[in-house]
């Protein structure tokens, strides 16, 4: 079978963790693809709550292989403390296998990103301050050290000098912060982290064409999102990979003709972390009351969220962007109980009216969103799970973002936990 891809369509925290939990139990390899631990994916099961950082969404299962995919920047201490979070809580980690050729954080990628988004001052990009963007520079300088050399002591040290003499120059001389210390570092990583993570280092390309091959279903997870993604976002309030479905064939080893399906994960309304343009972003007594209900606070960083209306002209993009076959709506639930609710079909700009988002970044900042205010609905859905359950005015918003956006909804959120879900088209 080929391979399906769970993609955010909007500024990430979607809700993809919980749509790629719940297609997991279909699946025998679930693949992140690309971001670190700056994603951050919620699961509940059973009233439980699991966030994960780095690990697939898939892992829940005793069933799936989780795979870290070479698209991947691997902290692997984040990696070994979230897999003895797991253990802990009677989840077997053992079946993780981990890229060989996906990137380490190191100690200096923090130190460049905090540095760096303190001299943007207020420019500053928001970022998760996980060395994420730093990391992924050196990857594209060629002077990155990847997880299998975790395996080869000499190679990692001759990498290392070279990356450390040219941080602590910088860290010194632009940012004047303190230099690091070599040895430490390769104490860390050589001798406390190595030997746990050498056993889940593998090809994992390889195993990703092997279950290809043999029929097996695939899962490649997306963190971030479309708005995020580092060619087709809104840059430079952006990750520095691509979460984009092209991100999936990249960061794992395969080509698109093995990709048969991609679901584009979509909150019923917007949120956004960091700074960066949001034409419908709210403020005030709605803001509040949408951040309260959808609990709109970064999974890892406890930020909150900036939170805005339902943006379709964005949803078209990202259809098209990653060729979604369909769209999974988060927490229609979160919106119950609002008089009216309101869908941006279009923006103004310079008294002209746009359909699409604009290229230009300083007409990204400008936009008015032009906005269709259908009726709300009063009713608790969080225990819907048929069509039949939705009030009429509920079903009406999600066929309105439908045929907006041009592609069905498949599935309706009406809560975090694992079966509250609508199937909704097909
Ligand atoms: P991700 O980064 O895309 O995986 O999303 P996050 O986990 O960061 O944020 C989504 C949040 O919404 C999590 O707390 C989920 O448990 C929660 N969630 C997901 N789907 C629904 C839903 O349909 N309704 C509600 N109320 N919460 C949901
Ligand atoms: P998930 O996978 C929401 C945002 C940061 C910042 C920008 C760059 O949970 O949806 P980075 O640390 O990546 O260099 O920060 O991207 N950002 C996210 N926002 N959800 C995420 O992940 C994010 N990962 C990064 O807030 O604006
Ligand atoms: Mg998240």
């Amino acid at each position: 079978m080929p391979a399906t891809v769970v993609v955010g369509t909007q500024w990430g925290d979607e809700g993809k963790g919980k749509l790629t939990d719940l297609l997991a139990k279909d699946m025998r390899l679930v693949v992140r693809y690309q971001g670190g631990h700056n994603a951050g994916h919620t699961i509940v099961v059973d009233g439980e709550s699991f966030a994960l950082q780095l690990i697939p969404s898939g892992v829940l299962y005793s069933h799936t292989v989780p795979v870290i995919g070479n698209g991947v920047v691997v902290d692997p201490a984040v990696l070994l403390a979230e897999c003895d979070m797991l253990e802990s809580r009677g989840v077997d980690t053992s079946r993780l296998v981990v890229s060989g050729n996906a990137h380490l954080i190191m100690p200096y990628h923090y130190e460049i990103d905090r540095a760096t988004e303190r001299a943007l001052g207020k420019n500053k990009l928001g970022t998760t301050k996980r060395g994420i963007g730093p990391a992924y520079a050196d990857k594209a300088a060629r002077i990155g050290l990847r997880v299998q050399d975790l395996l080869d002591e000499k190679i990692f040290l001759e990498k290392l000098d070279v990356a450390v003499r040219e941080k602590n120059a910088v860290l010194a001389k632009v940012y004047n912060r303190l230099a690091l210390d070599r040895d430490e570092i390769a104490d860390l990583y050589l001798h406390q982290l190595a030997p746990r993570i050498s056993p889940m280092i593998g090809d994992t390309v390889s195993l990703v064409h092997e279950a290809l091959e043999a029929g097996e279903n695939l899962m490649l997870e997306g963190a971030q999102a479309t708005f995020l993604d580092l060619d087709h976002g809104t840059y430079p309030f952006v990750t520095s990979s691509n979460p984009t479905a092209g991100g999936a064939c990249v960061g794992t080893g395969i080509g698109p003709r093995d990709i048969s399906r991609v679901v584009g994960i979509s909150k019923a309304y917007v949120t956004r972390v960091g700074s960066g343009p949001f034409p419908t972003e709210v403020d005030g007594e709605l803001a509040d009351l949408l951040v309260d209900r959808g609990r709109e606070y970064g999974t890892n960083t406890g930020r909150r969220r900036r939170p805005g209306w339902m943006d379709v002209v964005m949803l078209r993009q990202a259809a098209r962007l990653n060729s979604l076959s369909e769209i999974a709506l988060t927490k229609l639930d979160v919106l119950s109980e609002l008089e009216t609710v309101k869908v941006c079909v279009g923006y103004r700009v310079d008294g002209e009216r746009l359909s699409r988002v604009p290229y230009h970044q300083s007409v990204q900042h400008r936009v008015e969103p032009i906005y269709e205010e259908l009726p709300g609905w009063q009713d608790d859905l969080s225990g819907a799970t048929t069509l039949e359950d939705l009030p009429k005015a509920a079903r009406n918003y999600v066929e309105c973002i439908e045929s907006h956006a041009g592609v069905p909804v498949s599935y309706v959120g009406v809560g975090p936990g694992r079966e509250q879900y609508v199937r909704f088209s097909q």
